[in-house]
């Protein structure tokens, strides 16, 4: 029998590759969270900063050292609207910070308390693993990993998606970022404020993390920095974008609300044009060996200091 989850909910995210579950932080815990990312807002020290911006519109993703090294650290990533020509802040800090990263779920003793001290997160970890056959595990044709049971914390970030210049984040799936063999990435994402239609709410294709294989990989480069790898040719991607197109079912939600995301499913979400902020935190995990096995291309790689940490101990 699951333990957190029912099994309708275990049903629906195999069918969708996503999955709401309202309340998964009462309101108490989520807004604890929300403070505490206002408060990391205010601790940003500019100085020594080196104005590295988060953007995922185009292949020209940030690679810089600041963010290469950020997987053990509590760093500050910039919306590229919030710096100018001339590299100053075209705002208040707290206003111009896209998103807080890697670290949190080790470093910040209340992001860790609700990631890896979680009680009610390993329930649900073991629910989403026990329920599967394992010798029925992977589809090499459309890299549709049918079991997840992830055992790796990895990595964490509030995403704080600012009024007006919060950006777009284009259709994706999050095994392009963090790649295993086979693929095995899970996210967590959970609602800090409410998400609307015009704050930048996600949207899901459901049912892609079936139909949509793995088309590129964001990958640490030999001569320094990052890129884009292509799997598939970009003709193809055109393709499963295209027969994905006007499927997309926009999800809103409120405060400590949980989305559960298989890291095949295609997902989007547009850009904040509201006057509220989406606060939102959301965290990764994958597959264990021999299960699975962690990228050596992967941007974020565990550190000899801060190896990834074990979800069900
Ligand atoms: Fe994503």
């Amino acid at each position: 029998m699951p333990e957190y989850l029912t099994q309708e909910q275990i049903d629906k995210f195999d069918q969708d590759g996503y999955l709401i579950v309202p309340g998964f932080l009462d309101i108490s815990e989520s807004d604890a969270l929300l403070q505490r990312s206002k408060q990391l807002l205010e601790e940003f020290d500019l100085q020594n900063h080196p104005l590295t911006k988060f953007t995922t519109e185009d292949d020209n993703h940030v690679g810089d050292d600041y963010f290469l090294t950020s997987g053990d650290k509590i760093r500050y990533f910039l919306e590229a609207d919030a710096v100018d020509a001339s590299g100053a802040l075209t705002r208040p800090k707290e206003n111009a910070v896209n998103k807080i990263g890697h670290a949190l779920h080790e470093l910040d003793p209340a992001f860790h308390r609700v990631t890896l001290q979680n009680p009610r997160l390993r329930a649900l970890v073991r629910d989403l693993g026990f329920h599967k056959d394992p010798t029925l595990l992977f589809d090499s044709n459309t890299h549709y990993y049918h079991r997840v049971v992830p055992q790796l914390a990895l990595q964490s970030m509030v995403i704080t998606k600012q009024p007006q210049i919060g950006g777009e984040v284009p259709e994706h799936n999050d095994s392009t970022f963090l790649y295993t063999t086979p693929p095995s990435a899970l996210g967590f994402w959970i609602a800090l404020e409410k998400c609307t239609s015009s704050n930048g709410a996600l949207s899901f294709a459901p049912g892609s993390h079936k139909t949509a294989p793995l088309t590129k990989r964001f990958v640490r480069l030999p001569q320094g920095g990052t890129g884009m790898q292509r799997v598939l040719p970009v003709e193809e991607e055109q393709k499963i974008s295209e027969a994905h197109k006007g499927k997309y079912v926009l999800e809103t939600c409120e405060p400590g609300d949980l989305v559960l995301i298989h890291g095949s499913v295609l997902h989007k979400s547009e850009r904040n044009t509201s006057p509220y902020t989406r606060f939102a935190y959301t965290f990764h995990m994958i597959e264990s060996p021999p299960h699975a096995t962690y990228d050596e291309k992967n941007w974020l790689q565990p550190t000899a200091e801060m190896p990834f940490s074990k979800i069900l101990v």
